[in-house]
């Protein structure tokens, strides 16, 4: 065992099963590299969708912890996704977030390459220099449903199997015609698992969010219960399963391949996740009414969807440092959706953005408060049950046996 991993095993053992995690994983920073090495370069991450980057050339960057990958369509029309590290002295090759491109230049020495990671040429390498040895190292890629998800590893999560038993269940709605609309950036003072586990639980949901709790039944279990069958009918009517899926935690085929699918319904009188109630946007896919439902989708096990009949939210915790991370919510509409005519943007943002704000500012006080050195994990919730499985896979991309 290297010293980290003593160091892990003997910080696991402190750890109670069904209690929080001891201060020290949020505190850090080698738990924190350990993280970007072990948890992020090793799972499958969701970056965007193929809508984003529709011709070759078209890239954009997505970039967490110290790492950066440039996502581009290459000439055939795949998407790639490449290490952003220059394979001559380890330059980022692209610094522009977003854009257009015929090949990478690397800014440094102009080691060039080829919009597939080649490498077309190396300046004055001499003759032994074979450009072939030297492409970009490349990221795995899945594309599901038109959203698109890397993974750095050569070993990735096998997440196949998982996927295609949530494609029938997402089908009506239509992710492949989905398009971006708008990305909101919440930057929170806080470690990324903190982050993750908020958004995991909806125990916080009836004391910290006052507007999602007008609408939402998941802060109330039993409420929740109630309005289901009602809900399932009008879903079944709409073409749309209610079916759950859940192979996360002990139920994932194997470790980091978590899928998740389950629709609730909202609260009467809610048709969507707006303030008012009323629609926000063309209804999704093939589905032919609003059932009043609200669906959670896993895709692996560091990228969350909240999908309404009329649009779809998606939410990434992304690393920055120890300490910082930039909490990601992105809209999702119809491509052929038209703002103005269709949506308006600040009618669909409004709910989670608001909720965000809730959020980061409940996360910022979770982080100061472990931050204490009086701070000892507390007993978790049964509404707290999906930040267990969490850490079980936490233990389990560590090597350690689940708790
Ligand atoms: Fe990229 Fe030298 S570091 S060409
Ligand atoms: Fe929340």
């Amino acid at each position: 065992m290297t010293p980290l991993s003593d160091k892990l095993g003997d910080l696991f053992a402190q750890h109670q099963p069904g209690y929080a995690l001891p201060r020290e994983f949020y505190t850090s920073q080698m738990i924190y590299d350990h993280d970007i090495a072990a948890v992020w370069n090793r799972n499958w991450i969701w970056v965007g969708h193929e809508t984003q980057i529709p011709d070759p050339g078209d890239y954009f960057l997505f970039d967490y912890g110290p790492e950066s990958l440039i996502i581009v369509r290459d000439r055939e029309g795949d998407i790639r996704a490449h290490l952003n590290v220059c394979r001559h002295r380890g330059s980022r090759v692209c610094t522009e977030s977003s854009g257009k491109a015929r090949v990478f230049v690397c800014p440094y020495h102009a080691w060039t390459y080829e919009l597939s990671g080649a490498l077309r040429a190396g300046r004055e390498m001499g003759a032994d220099f074979d450009p072939a040895d030297w492409g970009l190292r490349q990221a795995q890629v899945r594309l599901f449903q038109g959203m698109i998800l890397v993974c750095p590893s050569a070993d990735a999560p096998p997440i196949d199997d998982a996927l295609a038993q949530l494609a029938p269940l997402t089908a009506p709605f239509g992710f492949e015609n989905l398009k971006v609309v708008h990305t909101a950036h919440y930057p929170v003072p806080a470690n990324w698992k903190l982050a993750v586990e908020n958004y995991l639980e909806c125990y916080h949901c009836a004391p910290a969010h006052q507007e999602y709790a007008r609408s939402h039944t998941l802060k109330s279990p039993l409420q929740m219960e109630a309005l289901l069958p009602a809900m399932q009918k009008r879903a079944a009517v709409s073409g749309l399963p209610t079916t759950e899926l859940n192979l996360t935690g002990p139920d994932a085929i194997a470790p980091g391949t978590d899928v998740y699918y389950r629709r609730y319904p909202l609260f009467d009188g809610y048709k969507t996740g707006s303030q008012s109630g009323e629609p926000l946007a063309p209804l999704l896919g093939t589905l032919t009414d609003f059932d009043g439902g609200a669906t959670d989708v896993s895709l692996g096990i560091l990228n969350y969807m909240l999908v309404y009949s009329d649009h779809l939210v998606g939410y990434r915790f992304v690393p920055r440092s120890v300490q910082e991370t930039d909490i990601q919510v992105v809209w999702m509409v119809r491509n052929d959706a038209e703002e103005g005519r269709d949506y308006d943007p600040e009618a669909l943002t409004w709910l989670w953005h608001v909720t965000s704000q809730d959020d980061e500012r409940i996360i910022r006080h979770n982080q100061a408060g472990v931050n204490s050195h009086f701070f000892q994990p507390g007993p978790l919730a049964e509404m707290e049950w999906a930040i267990h499985d969490f850490y079980n896979f936490y233990r389990a991309m560590t090597g350690l046996p689940a708790a």
